[in-house]
């Protein structure tokens, strides 16, 4: 199977993979409960968080799993709603924004498409939605 490199547009987007290198196909995600954050290897091999919706799909927005205060990956916390970093006590909302400190920024976005069984994750180049300004990362 060709993966469809060409339906990804500019913006260096990849395949989500498995932590051994593999493509995991959408089907896997989808297979989770409403609300589950899956962990995949994202652009630049990042850790990043699927969504999947409370209507079944993939969100099209992946939260980097990196925290903006140094760098620590973090656990979510479905019962408080939150990812809780282990490492200072930083926690985030849902949508990665911050909750709590030290951490200085939102968490960083991916964005995610659903094309046959493949999860393409491209960066984030637009308007941050939690801010409504430019990215940071950008
Ligand atoms: Fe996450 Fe410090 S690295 S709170």
């Amino acid at each position: 199977l060709v993966p469809p490199a060409e339906k990804t547009g500019a913006g260096g987007g990849i395949i989500a993979k498995d932590v051994l290198g593999n493509a995991i196909p959408a089907s896997q995600i989808l297979a989770e409960a409403p609300g589950t954050r899956a962990l995949v290897a994202g652009l630049a091999g990042d850790p990043t968080y699927l969504i999947v919706k409370e209507d079944g799909s993939i969100d099209s927005i992946g939260i980097v799993d990196v925290c903006t205060h140094l760098g620590c990956t973090f656990p979510w916390n479905g019962n408080d709603q939150e990812f809780q970093c282990p490492c200072h006590g930083s926690r985030y909302h849902p949508d990665g924004s911050v909750a709590r400190g030290p951490a200085p920024l939102p968490l960083k976005i991916v964005q995610v498409a659903v094309v046959d069984d493949h999860i393409l994750i491209t960066p984030w180049t637009a308007l941050d939605p939690r801010t409504g300004e430019k990215p940071w990362w950008v």
